[in-house]
């Protein structure tokens, strides 16, 4: 069951519990919502349409809200197949339907849909749509997380259809439709955004300078639940998130260890860190911890430490990988500090230290402390100078 975002707003959308990775890459243990609504006035308007995979619920549900009747207008706010995939569904079932979007979404949507013909109204910035007592007004959201997007203000009710942001990993029956129904919103809603949209925190600052003055009451993502209560928590989140700020106070331990050895020092530098008055200590091991969290970890907290083991004279793949990650997703504004394994030759450090020294204020702190196959008593004394040189 679910319940209409406004008198007038019906929310569509459907659940995806079957996903087994969205994007492809995201592990979803509680599925994925691909939302999607109608706002039925003189004109009836479908906000977006759902990823193929649940084309024919999302069609029955649409039916049922129509009650008989036609819309006239998909607003396609972002082309991703994830939204997408089920418009040339619709423009069969209703011939006459309209496409809003803005000029680069209909490019992208003659490169989905080659050859395909579509009655379309390209629309830009500030560009408005009456629909009887409902006006939408356009806003673009380049990058936010594709370069086509819009987000959608309905004047009269003051619903901010947000287009990815604001989404959330997770189905909504099994996390509620409305955010206040949800215990831990932040959890998923963070693993989302930095995978999703952390490289674009300046477009995403850029939406909300323009969103925020338009005061909505309701927030109505792609993804994941309707926020209506406490948006000013949300709000207060996405500004961390997209200047790159700290979230919690403490250190991120990430560990890649082939045989063990570097995991045990991981796991000791945390008992020394908490010993020295670390208000939270979070390790993730790289080699069979979900990556994505790994990286939400990463930015939530201001500092952390890499441990890793050396392999093939350079970096164990896990660790590189998530350093890759790192880079592409602009992590930036952080401190790290270093330790690196190795047997016989230790080359952990020398790559590490290259592929941070390639990030946007990334500083590194402390000596490395190299650890031979084994972390030591005698490794003890660079172990607390490090973590000294983190908490810093
Ligand atoms: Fe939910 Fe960028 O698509």
């Amino acid at each position: 069951m679910t319940e209409n975002v406004t008198p007038e707003i019906k929310y569509i959308g459907v659940d995806d519990l079957d996903l087994d990775l969205f994007e492809s890459q995201y592990v979803v243990p509680e599925g994925m919502s691909y939302n999607s609504y109608l706002i039925l006035d003189r004109k009836v308007a479908v906000m977006d349409t759902v990823d193929a995979r649940k084309g024919q619920e999302w069609l029955s549900a649409l039916d049922k809200a129509l009650d008989g009747r036609k819309p006239d207008y998909l607003v396609v706010q972002h082309m991703e197949p994830d939204h997408s995939g089920s418009i040339l569904e619709l423009t069969r079932r209703f011939p006459g339907i309209r496409i809003v979007a803005t000029a680069k979404a209909l490019v992208f949507l003659g490169q989905f849909f080659d050859g395909v013909s579509f009655d379309t109204l390209t629309v830009k910035e500030g560009d408005t749509l009456e629909l009887g007592s409902h006006t939408l007004r356009f806003l673009t959201a380049p990058m936010v997380h594709w370069p086509e997007v819009m987000v959608t203000f309905d004047e009269k009710d003051k619903v901010l259809f947000a287009a990815d942001a604001f989404g959330k990993f997770g189905a909504l029956s099994k996390c509620g439709q409305f955010g206040d129904e949800d215990d831990d919103w932040a959890c998923e809603a963070r693993r989302y955004y930095f995978n999703i949209c952390g490289k674009y925190g300046a477009p995403v600052q850029v939406l909300l300078k323009k969103v925020l003055p338009l005061a909505p009451a309701v927030i109505a993502p792609l993804h994941g639940p309707i926020l209506r209560e406490n948006l000013g928590e949300y709000i207060g989140l996405y500004q961390t998130w997209s200047t790159y700020g700290v979230e919690t106070e403490g250190v991120f331990i990430a560990c890649a260890s082939i045989h063990g050895g570097t995991l045990a020092a991981a796991e000791r530098l945390k008992e020394i860190l908490l010993a020295k008055g670390c208000p939270k200590v979070a390790l993730a091991d790289l080699t069979r911890d979900d990556q994505a969290e790994a990286v939400e970890d990463a930015f939530r907290y201001g500092r952390m430490v890499l441990c890793a083991a050396s392999y093939d004279g350079g970096l164990f793949s896990p660790a590189y990988a998530f350093l890759h990650t790192l880079q592409m997703k602009s992590w930036q504004k952080r401190k790290v500090a270093l330790v690196e394994n190795g047997t016989w030759a230790p080359s952990a450090g020398k790559v590490m230290k290259e592929m941070f020294g390639a990030m946007k204020d990334v500083e590194i702190v402390g000596e490395t402390v190299t650890l031979r196959s084994r972390m030591k008593e005698s490794d003890i004394p660079a172990m607390e100078a490090l973590a000294d040189a983190i908490l810093q």
